[in-house]
């Protein structure tokens, strides 16, 4: 048997992280150049039923019953063969490898139950349709933070722009012009599981305040979507700018994403802002063809980990 091989993207968010979890919209795009690959081999030698994983960007090698019945691949290898309605498995090795940080805002999480929801399943025959890949995907986000919106799964699922609103049909929007977006990583690991529950816990103490903030962001995702529809570039950049004002107001903003993006932005960025869950992570900052080498070199020199570029554009 062939090894069967899925990749996934990571992604970034544009508009509205944090609000979508309070059932604001939000806007994700998937970021192609960044992916999660899982590679499953059959093992006709080994026990059937053994599962080795492998997984280097989490130091994993191990075989999965030697894994806690809670860790999230094992409950994606459990929530597949459920779903399939079979208890027996054949021997198999699977390696996870990815080019997507992890902690990082990025999706590298939703990238690898993606992936290796669809490898899975072709492997036992099954190949799952997108529609059920993202719903167990999604069951797996839970895991890493109680209170998913599912805006991670659902973009790297279907692999193209969203603009994503809890239990609302999925909307797909046009890009009128192409843009560029910096992606830069502060270095600093951060789970979203933390700065989630720190909204969380100044939603419940102050909840008129973040309502409001949550309803300014809807309104700025609604027009970051209409400035991407009709091409404005400045406005979108003028949009980052004030959702990262109101990013900040909610607490999960921090000295390093604050430093990058303001010398981003003294180096001719459009706009820029904190992109996922924040308290570290990655920023993303809007930039033209003129200012894309010198925001690129600012972000380094001002002690970004890594820089990205990526660009936008309707694919057809
Ligand atoms: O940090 P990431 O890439 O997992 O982005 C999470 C986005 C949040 O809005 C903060 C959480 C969510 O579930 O939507």
């Amino acid at each position: 048997m062939p090894a069967i091989t899925s990749t996934a993207p990571g992604k970034i968010i544009l508009f509205g992280e944090h609000a979508v979890v309070y059932h604001r919209p939000a806007i994700a795009v998937p970021v192609q150049s960044l992916r999660t690959r899982v590679v499953i081999t059959a093992d006709p030698l080994a026990t059937p039923g053994t599962i080795h994983i492998e997984a280097p960007a989490i130091n994993l090698n191990s075989d999965i019953l030697d894994l806690v019945p809670e860790d999230h691949l094992v409950l994606t290898i459990t929530n597949i063969m459920k779903e399939i309605g079979i208890t027996y498995i054949p021997a198999c090795n699977i390696r996870i490898s990815s080019t997507i940080p992890v902690a990082a805002g990025l999706g590298s999480g939703a990238a690898a139950s993606v992936a290796l929801i669809r490898a899975f399943s072709t492997f036992l025959g099954k190949p799952f349709p997108d529609d059920l890949v993202n719903k167990l995907a999604f069951e797996i986000e839970k895991i890493h933070h109680g209170t998913p919106s599912g805006i991670d799964n659902t973009v790297i699922t279907y692999n193209m722009p969203v603009y994503f609103q809890y239990g609302q049909p999925l909307q797909k929007f046009q890009i009128k012009l192409p843009f560029t977006i910096l992606i830069a990583d502060t270095g600093v690991p951060s789970k979203t599981a933390i700065t989630v529950r720190k909204v969380r816990q100044g939603w419940e103490q102050s909840p008129e305040k973040f309502e409001n903030i949550f309803d300014e962001i809807a309104e700025i995702t609604n027009q970051g979507k209409h400035a991407i529809e009709i091409g404005n570039i400045l406005a979108l950049g003028k949009l980052m700018d004030q959702n990262q004002i109101l990013l900040q107001a909610i607490g999960v903003s921090s000295a390093e994403i604050g430093i990058l993006i303001d010398a981003a932005k003294q180096a001719g960025a459009i706009g820029a802002k904190l992109s996922g869950g924040g308290g570290g992570g990655n920023i993303i900052a809007l930039v033209d063809e003129e200012s894309a080498k010198n925001v690129g070199k600012a972000l380094l020199e001002a002690g970004a980990k890594h820089v990205y570029q990526n660009q936008l554009r309707t694919s057809h």
